[in-house]
């Protein structure tokens, strides 16, 4: 017998983003009218950009820019093809080779996006009888990365040392192990400790994966990444990375062994049946890593930036949860107080990113903002005004 279930039913009963829209409390796909930089203008109102990952600042820099229309000039605006098949540009080739040598690996490999670059390279390496073993905070293209994959998926404590312990104690001994971690948390800009997941990946048998979206140019001395943060560069099997964030552009790249990297280019079905970045994507990438080798002084002034808003929240009474990095959470608690939070600091002048669960634990509302080279100290003192006068206003500081 048939039912006539609509498969739109749900669709119907979806109403929470039009109820939050018709309050004037919906703080998502805001459009943007300016270039990304740290201050933007959102639906005619100019607002001090606390909410981007353009943490070196880079997506307006002349050479980044000149790189990107340059590549438009020379190679039009697509590849309009597969990297397997015609979209495999010499520039493509170029930026794997400077990747590599940057990040002190034999070989990498680009994808479209990092999203695709996690679902790619996880659902390639671990197969049936496999396992991921991933951290309970980890990004989302990690998570769906596992499931694409025909191993099978186990999650640890956020950076719980024993629980990881646990959970490869548990594994089947002939199981290939897939430890998978973000470098930097994306929300609340703690760091895993690397040092400690690299001897228990040791001990036990398994290969290390570092998802350092938000780490590399950032994190390290030299800026290539949590790795080098922790000295543990060598430990580490597989280092991911984003270009959406530090390097101002678009796409993602896997970088490791030589003889790895051709495996996962032989079978990571979201790179091979997706066309490839587009030459100005590229182009920028290449632009931004060399800025990033030649000019550590953006990283100095990140860090400086990140540490000045880090003590100056604190020291205002927020809870900043356990940043460490220049991505600092506000943590609010309850979900309605932190859209009446955003909303008033947008009203205010000031964009933030509000973070809801399931993105994060229930009770765990929460306002991530994070920091740029290019932010001025001026900018941040008048963040740290609206901030106190909007977090009294909304009883969250005394
Ligand atoms: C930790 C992490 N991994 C992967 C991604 C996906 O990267 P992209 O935006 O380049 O697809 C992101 C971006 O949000 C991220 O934060």
């Amino acid at each position: 017998m048939s039912t006539n279930a609509d498969l739109f039913a749900k669709c119907e009963a979806f109403v929470a983003s039009r109820e939050a829209k018709a309050l004037g409390y919906y703080p998502y796909f805001k459009p943007v009218s300016t270039a990304e930089d740290t201050e933007v203008i959102i639906e005619g109102h100019k607002v001090l950009m606390l909410g981007s990952n353009n943490y070196l600042g880079l997506t307006t820099h002349p050479k980044v820019v000149e790189a990107a229309v340059e590549a438009v000039r020379k190679y039009g605006t697509s590849s309009c093809g597969s990297r397997f098949l015609n979209g495999t540009l010499d520039l493509h080739r170029r930026l794997e080779e400077r990747l590599a040598e940057f990040l002190r690996r034999e070989a990498a490999l680009v994808f479209s996006t990092g999203f695709q670059t996690n679902l790619g390279t996880i659902s390639a390496l671990v197969g049936k009888g496999d396992v991921v073993i991933s951290d309970k905070w980890n990004h989302a293209s990690i998570v769906d990365g596992a499931r694409l994959s025909y191993g099978e998926f186990r999650r640890f404590r956020h950076n719980d040392m024993g629980d990881l312990e646990k959970v490869l104690k548990d594994c089947p001994e002939e199981a290939g192990k897939l430890i998978v971690v973000d470098g930097l948390f994306s929300m609340e800009g703690d760091l895993s400790p690397l040092d400690e997941i690299t001897k228990l990946a040791k001990r036990y048998g398994a290969r290390v994966m570092v998802d350092d979206a938000h780490g590399l140019g950032v994190m390290g001395e030299h800026g290539r990444g949590t790795a080098e943060h922790f000295g543990v560069e060598d430990e580490i099997d597989l280092v991911m990375g984003t270009f959406s964030k530090s390097f101002a552009s678009l796409g993602g790249v896997i970088a490791g062994d030589a003889y790895v990297i051709e495996y996962i280019q032989h079978h990571a079905r979201s790179m091979i049946f997706s066309a490839s970045m587009p030459p100005a994507a590229v182009a920028a990438v290449l632009a931004a890593l060399e800025i990033i080798e030649k000019e550590p002084e953006r990283r100095k002034q990140l860090w400086k930036n990140a540490r000045k808003m880090l003590h100056g929240l604190k020291e205002l009474g927020f809870d900043t949860g356990c940043s460490q990095t220049p991505v600092i959470p506000i943590v609010v608690g309850d979900m309605f107080k932190a859209l009446e939070m955003w909303k008033r600091l947008f009203e205010a002048g000031v964009y933030v990113n509000v973070v809801l669960p399931p993105a994060v634990p229930p009770d765990r509302a929460l306002l991530r903002t994070s920091y740029m080279a290019t932010h001025t100290d001026k900018q941040l003192d008048f963040a740290l005004e609206v901030f106190e006068r909007v977090g009294r206003a909304c009883g969250l500081i005394p």
